[in-house]
């Protein structure tokens, strides 16, 4: 299988007549800036131009295989969307992932202004985000190349994800981490049995140690040497999305963004979805979210750069979004001009909010990368980029178990906590007149 992988022929050829069970689908990796045609292997920069490799993909091959039916007739998870996957056949093991709720979040759309709001409900996979997406397609392509030490470089999700994927697969994991990252999120990794190394620094600075680090030790960096699988994990969401729609698009899209891999890879799942002919091909505008404290593909688009500046110092409380420098932010700030879309930032204080409103309004509780899309949802809905009567599915990626502090940003942790209050009363003793005492004190 691994040998017939790395040997798998470049460039998007017709099958030999009368052989089409040979013809593959993944025809190799190719620069997404100019096109150069890479074999298949653990790589993901271009030689000539330093772009960054992606998948590519027999195209006629998918149209002709790909149909509602056969994916409807698999079972739940991400591989049911085989035909668009980096892989010939679903990996042997590995965690349950994807086939996350499309929830009509009727209460908290109305509460905005918006008539149609879905949630896609991504708090529920694995280790608690949507990175289990990414990580299942890097994790299996990383069984296929025969490498068996997994690593990432992580503002946190990607670390859980990770260690959980490794222990599935009873393999190693490093996970490379800020040192001051939320400690649930440390915990998580620590958990599954990874070895956590944290690091002074911002993520920047640990992203460019494993840049050096993949080098010296050939581990399977879910987000490095992988990351052209790792990506392809994320137009999961976008096929979801549709089938849950029933095979349709929605008008908006609202996703956070920190590398923007998710952002743009969202947006390739709804072209391939309509180059196969599964679904309608309507514009859909996409939103992108980002912290205030961190948000240099906002202000991007706010400014019509069409350069990305860095964020040296990011500074919000939303950590799992706080990339200075995001890989793809160029490519996400191409999505949203492109598709009549935005990029929203969101300050702090506003995403606490949101994430109380989603969880009181809806019993959906997010991380605070969530309370950002929420945010955002608020924000292109003032600025018009959310119009009357729009369908719009906003992705809520994390568990707010990860940030479990962070819904308590600007209120008063020393306020007594009423009925519909955040924060915890004081014990009442077990009586049921105490209780009723409680209770109408509560709700005075
Ligand atoms: C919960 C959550 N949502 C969204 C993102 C953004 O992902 P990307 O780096 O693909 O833009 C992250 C990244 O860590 C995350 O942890
Ligand atoms: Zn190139």
């Amino acid at each position: 299988m691994t040998t017939e992988l790395i040997q798998a022929p470049r460039g998007a050829g017709a099958p030999a007549a009368g052989a089409p069970a040979e013809r593959r689908r993944v025809v190799g990796l190719a620069c997404r800036n100019c096109g150069r045609p890479e074999p298949l292997g653990p790589a993901y920069v271009c030689p000539a131009c330093l772009g960054p490799l992606e998948v590519a993909y027999d195209r006629d091959l998918v149209r002709a295989t790909a149909s509602r039916e056969a994916i409807e007739a698999r079972p739940a998870g991400l591989w049911r969307y085989l035909e668009f996957l980096p892989l010939d056949t679903p990996p042997a093991r590995g965690l349950a992932v994807g086939s996350s709720p499309l929830v009509a979040a009727d209460r908290r759309g109305r509460a905005l202004g918006v008539e149609r709001l879905w949630v896609k409900d991504d708090t529920r996979n694995p280790s608690l985000s949507f990175k289990d997406r990414a990580v299942a397609i890097a994790a299996a392509t990383a069984s296929e190349f025969g490498i068996d030490t997994l690593a990432c470089a992580s503002t946190g999700n990607l670390a859980g994800a990770t260690a959980a994927a490794a222990a599935a697969l009873g393999i190693p994991a490093y996970v490379f981490i800020p040192a001051d990252l939320e400690p649930a999120k440390v915990d998580h990794a620590l958990a599954y049995g990874a070895t956590v190394v944290p690091i002074e620094g911002t993520y920047d600075d640990v992203n460019r140690l494993c840049l050096e680090v993949v080098d010296e030790t050939g581990w399977g960096f879910v987000n490095v040497n992988l990351r052209p699988f790792y990506a392809e994990g994320s137009k999961t969401l976008a096929f979801e999305v549709a089938e849950g729609l029933g095979w349709r698009s929605p008008d908006v899209i609202v996703a956070p963004i920190a590398s923007g891999a998710l952002f743009t890879k969202v947006a390739r799942g709804f072209a391939e979805l309509a180059d196969a002919g599964l679904i309608e091909r309507r514009p859909i505008r996409f939103v992108g979210a980002q912290p205030a404290g961190c948000a240099p593909v906002a202000t991007a688009w706010a400014s019509g750069a069409t350069v990305v500046e860095p964020v040296r110092a990011p500074d919000t409380f939303v950590r799992s979004l706080a990339i200075g420098n995001p890989a793809d932010g160029r490519y996400a700030l191409e999505v949203a001009r492109s598709s009549g879309g935005s990029i929203e930032s969101i300050d702090d204080t506003r995403t606490a909010a949101a994430i109380r409103e989603l969880a009181a309004l809806e019993g959906i509780f997010a991380e605070t990368a969530g309370g950002v899309t929420i945010g955002a949802v608020e924000a292109a809905r003032r600025r018009g980029v959310i119009r009357d009567g729009d369908e719009v599915v906003a992705l809520v990626t994390g568990n707010g178990l990860k940030t479990p502090d962070a819904r308590l940003l600007g209120i008063d942790p020393a306020a007594p906590a009423r009925a519909g209050q955040p924060g915890l009363a004081p014990p009442i003793p077990p009586r049921l007149a105490a209780f009723e005492a409680w209770l109408e004190g509560a709700s005075s």
